[in-house]
């Protein structure tokens, strides 16, 4: 599949990595495609990742990931030109974090929108999934932990977009997803990530993630 993956942060590296590792035609979009750093990262870890503008990895991507800083995502989305994303499936693993009374974030907007909801009303003829937003770039890509593997969290609103999102977890080394709903519960999907730093932070390793532990009713 052709990806184009907006975002050369962390887990724009890690999920353009791992998916040119599995044989995609990725694209990695930036603000600054021939940035030293960046060339230096093509050049040493991603092999097979190609550089472009954001304009440039949106249009290639049958698939295009969201991998921006929450608060400039619209802007990135504007540099990337919303007519690039037309009928296509966009996985938006961006959260909207403030950062502006310090460590540990809280979020810029939330209870009554999202960042997920915003990015699927500027892209209305794209498939939004919300999915990746929820774990560490660190175990964005097979993870490995002490409980077995769990699923992720996906929202939006289209079934045959989270489908495909599932497949491609499961390619990723996840054994699949756990769906909420429409996009319109990437408020509760996002809510999730300021509580997350938190337990991260308590238990003093940022390698985490949620699980959900399933019991029975027990008749009392
Ligand atoms: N870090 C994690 O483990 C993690 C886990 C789950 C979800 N997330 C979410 O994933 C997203 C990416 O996180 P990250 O840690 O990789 O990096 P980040 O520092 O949050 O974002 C880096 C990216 O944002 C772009 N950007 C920043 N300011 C911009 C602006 N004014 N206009 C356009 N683009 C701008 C940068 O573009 P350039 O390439 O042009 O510099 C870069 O591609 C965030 O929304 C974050 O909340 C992060």
């Amino acid at each position: 599949m052709k990806v184009g993956v907006l975002g050369s942060g962390v887990v724009g590296k890690v999920l353009s990595r791992s998916l040119a590792g599995r044989k995609h035609d990725v694209m990695i979009g930036t603000r600054s495609p021939k940035g030293p750093e960046l060339e230096a990262w093509l050049a040493k870890e991603g092999h097979g990742v190609r550089a472009g503008t954001f304009a440039e990895a949106a249009e290639h991507g049958e698939l295009v990931v969201l991998a921006t800083n929450g608060g400039a995502t619209l802007a990135a989305l504007d540099l990337a030109g919303v007519g690039h994303f037309e009928g296509k499936l966009v996985i938006d693993a961006t959260n909207p974090l403030d950062f502006s009374a310090g460590f540990p974030p809280s979020l810029l907007f939330g209870f009554t929108d999202s960042l997920g909801e915003r990015v699927q009303r500027k892209l209305p003829n794209a498939k939004v999934v919300k999915c990746f937003n929820t774990v560490p770039n660190s175990l964005m890509v097979d993870p490995t932990l002490t409980n077995g593997t769990p699923e992720l969290i996906v929202c939006g609103d289209d079934a045959g977009a989270k489908g495909k999102v599932g497949e491609l977890v499961r390619s990723l080394g996840w054994s699949g997803v756990i769906d909420i709903g429409g996009i319109r519960e990437a408020r509760w999907q996002e809510a999730l990530v300021p509580l997350w730093v938190r337990v991260a932070g308590a238990r003093q390793n940022f390698n985490v993630t949620f699980t959900v532990a399933e019991g029975s009713a027990i008749p009392r």
